[in-house]
This record gives structure tokens, sequence and C-alpha cells, in this order.
């Protein structure tokens, strides 16, 4: 299933790869090897949306995707981010920064990590409060005449944001949360989506792993994973709740004879032409399983059974901290 992002001629697979987990946030980074062999084989599966950004890592998630995919660049299409500065220590977070000049320095480092000399997506990865953002859309459609960038897209923006930015330059893409725990965008951003052309690119569609079922088995999160300090579904009585909301996706996949992850991705799709995802990954069975959602086809019933479940999720999909970036 190929979906074209924005009024671009980024035609795509709709189930692309976020690649954060790789190196970062989710535990303890993947072995380079391993990884190089992971992006590789989803090269071969058809893949071809590889999601970064500049702040994973920071910075080893791009030069490992650069080591991976030189030599094979005609083959992948390759978004990335900035305007988070990187902290200058664990208590320090990084600040936002959407100004030109960063934006220029930024878009420097990123090709030279990922050894190429075009990015096919460019994201805003958070709105910087300081910076108007069409100071920043301006500062990325200069990238965009230049031949350094495809397109441009923003992150975490609400409606009004948007409309704004694509003023200056039609935005490609939003990327936003968006699952079945997560849908709070449906009211505020989807209609400037559909007004503008710009597509939705889903980050965390599998509700960072808790509907693939990846958590069932009692599993906890590993020491040093930012999900146990960043992310509230995953804590205490949430994450209790939240597992016993997941039972009731993993119940309907086991009636329909798929997986659970299989269920998620299927549900993102199946909101709109308008949406692709890029479900991350650090394991090739499970991206064998992510890329098996195309053949999965969710009935009226099925949707019916899911409507409800964001409305009863429990916690912030981010700690204060990480909501306060969120410009909503
Ligand atoms: P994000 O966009 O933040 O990466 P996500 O795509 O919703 O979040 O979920 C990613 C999480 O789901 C990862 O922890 C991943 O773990 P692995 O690296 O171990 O795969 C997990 N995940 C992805 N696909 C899965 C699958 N098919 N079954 C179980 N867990 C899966």
């Amino acid at each position: 299933m190929k979906r074209t992002i924005g009024q671009t001629d980024l035609n795509v697979g709709a189930i692309g790869l976020g690649c954060m987990g790789l190196s970062a946030f989710y535990g303890a980074p993947t072995e380079e090897r391993e990884a190089i062999a992971l992006l590789h084989k989803a090269v071969d599966y058809g893949v071809e949306h590889f999601d970064t950004a500049e702040m994973y890592g920071p910075h080893t998630n791009e030069t490992l995707l650069g080591k991976a995919f030189s030599g094979m660049r005609d083959k992948v299409r390759i978004a990335t981010k900035f305007g988070i500065l990187s902290p200058a220590g664990p208590s320090q977070p990084g600040g936002l920064d959407g100004s030109p000049a960063n934006c220029r320095r930024s878009v420097e480092g990123s090709l030279t990590r990922l050894k190429t000399d075009f990015i096919d997506l460019y994201y805003l990865h958070r709105l910087d409060p300081n910076t108007p953002v069409e100071e920043t859309v301006g500062a990325m459609a200069e990238l965009v005449r230049e031949g350094k960038v495809g397109a441009i897209g923003l992150s975490e923006v609400s409606g009004e944001t948007l409309r704004r930015a694509a003023k200056v330059h039609p935005i490609a893409a939003v990327q936003s949360e968006y699952s079945i725990f997560t849908r709070g965008i449906e009211n505020t951003l989807f209609p400037a989506l559909k007004d503008l052309g710009t597509s939705l690119v889903a980050y965390s569609p599998l509700g960072r792993g808790m509907l693939a079922g990846a958590f069932q088995n009692g599993r906890t999160l590993d020491e040093g994973d930012w999900r146990s300090v960043g992310a509230p579904r995953f804590h205490g009585e949430n994450f209790d709740a939240n597992r016993a909301l997941a039972a009731e996706v993993i119940a309907l996949a086991d009636e329909k004879g798929v997986a659970p992850s299989q269920v998620a991705l299927a549900w993102v799709l199946a909101q709109g032409e308008h949406i692709v995802s890029i479900p991350g990954t650090t394991k090739l069975a499970n991206l064998e399983a992510n890329l098996g959602a195309y053949d999965v086809t969710l009935t009226g019933e099925d949707l019916d059974r899911l409507a409800t479940i964001a409305d009863r999720v429990a916690g912030n999909r981010y700690s204060d901290l990480g909501m306060r970036l969120v410009d909503a």
C-alpha cells in the first residue's frame, strides 16, 4: 500500500520505520552491526521511509543511518528533524531553537552524518515559542530552493500553527503521535491537514509497544529506558490499566488470527488516505510482523470495538516537561 506524502512526489509504503529506538530512549542502543542488518533487511522488504532526528542519540541515530544507507541512497527516503537542542547534562533538558541560524547549522550536521547531499523530508521537531513559525519555515524553504531538502514537515504542532506555516511554504507532513491509544489530534489537527493537503506521519502507532503486546507477559522496562521517566502511561497503576486496554486489542487480534501490532497499524492506516505510519522496532521478527499489517483489514465491527479505547487510556502521553514542548 503506497501513499503520497502531502503535495510532493514522495510516494512511499504506508508503513515506514521509526529508527529512534535503535539508538536512544528505549533502553540500550542496538549493537551497530545488528542495527545495520535490520535496516538493510527493511530495505529488502520494500520499506522506503526511514525516520530519524538530530536529537536521537543525539546524532548517533543519523550517523547509523548514514553508515547503513551510503551506497544505497537511491533506495530510501530519509526524514530527519531539527530544533531540539542537546541537553547540557542529565538534569538540564535541551531547549528549543527554531531560529533560521540553527536551522542552517543543523541541516549541515545532518547531511554530514547521513552521508548525503539531500534530505527527503526535513521537520521542525518541536515549535520554538521564541521563533515565529513563519521565520522557521522561511529558513526551511531556502533549503528546498537550494536543493538540500525535498519537502518540509512540522512535528507536534496545532492546526493553527500548521495553517500559519503553510502560508509561507507548502507543509508536506505533520508528524504527531497517533494510535488506538492517542486520538486527540482528530478534532484539532485533522481539519487543517485536510484543508491543506498535508499528510500525517503517525509516530508511536503501537503505543510505544503496549498495543503490540510487548508488555503483556509481565515484562517491565529496562533500567535507563526513557519511558520509565518520560511516559506516564507506563507508570504504576496507569501501566496496569493500559495493559488491560491493550488486552482488548490483543483479544481482537487473536480472534482474527493476526498479530496485535497488525491490528494497531491497520487501525491507523484505516483512519484516512492522508496517513502514513512509522512504527519503531529493533527486531527483525517484529519488523516482519508489522509489515504484515498490509494484509490485515479491519471490519466496521472491528473498528467499533476499538473506538472507545483512547477515551479510557490512563495517564498523559508525556511527562509535564514533555507536554510543555507540544504545541496544542
Ligand atoms: P515509537 O514510534 O516511539 O518507536 P511505537 O512504534 O509505537 O513507538 O512502538 C515501538 C515499541 O514497540 C518498541 O519498544 C518495540 O520494541 P522492539 O524494538 O523490541 O521491537 C515495540 N514493538 C515494535 N513492533 C513490535 C511487535 N511486532 N511486537 C512487539 N513489540 C513491538
